[in-house]
């Protein structure tokens, strides 16, 4: 069905090779993805370095790009060839909208060395919840190693019209629906320059996955839309997530259990529930959360600004250790500081246990800006493993209506104050 890759190259590279987009050169690789007509991906001087490269284009798998057919297929096919190829491989999703149903790109890529999906599309979810299993991604990555995704592209979820079906806020045992981009058991991943839309559920999830870079992602979903978490990570190491912009209904990002080695970096967040730690504590055999560093962010009217959350009664023990919060900004945050480990978002959560999560050596330094509540810092640990370790280092936080001060509240924990302190530490 693909037309001979080799002489489209060379067409490509004859009329289009001055200025690539993608550094051309550097790698011996140069890009034009923007010009009509030439929608497919020229990699050039393929002797570079010895190495062998190829690219594949949706479009020459059948993908027709009209919004309206589901393109699943061509998307499928591209990948099975992309992901059997050798070296270097790039797979091209061209400008134009398209319509797919869920989708795995599933490795390992046995002879590939970088995998790079250049996404200039505008990908649109279909809305036939029965096509998606429970709990899976929409378009999932699976346990690929050295996988880019990049090119500005969107997965626009169109979650609207799922998220009435969404029974998860009150019921414990519900059944997920489908997260946008979900990224499992991957090694080296770079995810740049990529937008998420209106996600039924999470809008991006990495489970079990090493060394992961994002940046320049853009989130989006309304305030009210149930569970559309940003960025979820859970049992991943090394991951350094930096210059997003993130609005949606939950979390902004959230890190659940069993992570280490988590730094976030320049990120804007609301509307939304803030950066989470948690919720920790739900499910017996949790990995212990550790070595997180969350930096130069941004709250604007968020339901919360920091957060660590454990569930009471936990069904097992686990630890959150080594984590910090530095020079974050909030604009008119709900709870700027909070810790809860009370943490129950249904009706009733049988409160009859503590949680069982420790937490541990939790740095909270340059905390400044506004709250629109009267209580800015709370930090209310468990009564059966009381939190050690708890810093708070130049905070500084006022009202935003400007009125009178803010205040804080304690429970099972003796923080450590150093600094500044507004509002004062807890009695
Ligand atoms: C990988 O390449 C080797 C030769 O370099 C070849 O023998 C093998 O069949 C290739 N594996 C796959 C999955 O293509
Ligand atoms: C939804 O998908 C299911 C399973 O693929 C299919 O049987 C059903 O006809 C679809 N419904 C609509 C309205 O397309
Ligand atoms: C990722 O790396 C780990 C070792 O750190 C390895 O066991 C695993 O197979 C790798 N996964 C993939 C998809 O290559
Ligand atoms: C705490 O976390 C930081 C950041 O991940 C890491 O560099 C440091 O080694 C950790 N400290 C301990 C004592 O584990
Ligand atoms: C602050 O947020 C509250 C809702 O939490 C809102 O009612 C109020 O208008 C906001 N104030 C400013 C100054 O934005």
């Amino acid at each position: 069905m693909r037309l001979d890759i080799h002489t489209k190259l060379l067409l490509v590279f004859s009329s289009f090779c001055f200025d690539g987009v993608f550094g051309g050169g550097s790698g011996g690789r140069m890009v034009d993805l923007g010009t009509e007509g030439f929608e497919h991906y020229g990699r050039g001087l393929s002797h570079y370095k010895g190495s062998s490269s190829d690219f594949f284009n949706v479009k020459r798998f059948g993908a027709r790009a009209d919004g309206l057919t589901d393109d699943s297929k061509a998307f499928r096919a591209a990948w099975k060839k992309a992901c059997r190829a050798i070296g270097e491989v790039d797979l091209v999703i061209p400008k134009g909208t398209y319509l797919v149903g869920p989708v795995k790109f599933v490795g390992p890529c046995k002879n590939v060395s970088k995998i790079t999906v250049h996404m200039k599309g505008y990908l649109k979810a279909t809305t036939n919840l029965s096509k998606y299993g429970d709990g899976a991604g929409w378009v999932e990555f699976r346990w690929v190693e050295g996988l880019t995704l990049t090119g500005g592209g969107t997965f626009d979820g169109l979650g609207a019209k799922a998220w009435p079906y969404n029974r998860c806020p009150a019921d414990f045992n519900c059944k997920l629906l489908p997260t946008n981009v979900k990224f499992v058991a991957m090694n080296r991943t770079v995810v740049r320059s990529i937008t998420s839309v209106n996600s039924k559920f999470f809008h991006i999830a990495l489970v079990g996955c090493k060394n992961f870079k994002g940046s320049e992602i853009k989130i989006s979903a309304p305030a009210d839309s149930p569970n559309t978490d940003g960025i979820h990570i859970q049992r991943s190491s090394s991951v350094h997530l930096s210059q997003s912009l993130i609005g949606t209904g939950d979390d902004c990002i959230s890190i659940g259990q069993g992570n280490s080695q988590v730094t976030v970096t320049g990120i804007s967040c609301g509307p939304g529930h803030g950066i989470s730690v948690g919720s920790l504590g739900r499910y017996r055999d949790e990995g212990d959360v550790s070595g997180l560093v969350v930096r130069d962010c941004t709250m604007t009217g968020t339901t919360n600004g920091i957060r660590i959350k454990t569930w009471p009664n936990s069904p097992g023990r686990s630890a959150a250790t080594n984590m910090t919060f530095e020079n974050i900004n909030m604009n008119n945050v709900s709870n700027p500081i909070i810790i809860d480990q009370a943490y129950c978002p249904f009706k009733s959560c049988s409160p009859t246990g503590p949680s069982q999560v420790k937490l541990s050596d939790i740095y909270f330094k340059k905390i400044k800006g506004t709250s629109s509540s009267a209580v800015a810092v709370v930090l209310e640990c468990s009564k059966g493993i009381p939190c050690q370790d708890i810093y708070l280092e130049d905070v500084h936080l006022e009202l935003a209506s400007g009125e009178k001060q803010v205040t804080s509240t304690c429970k099972n924990v003796r923080a450590k104050y150093i600094g500044t302190q507004i509002p004062p530490p807890c009695a």
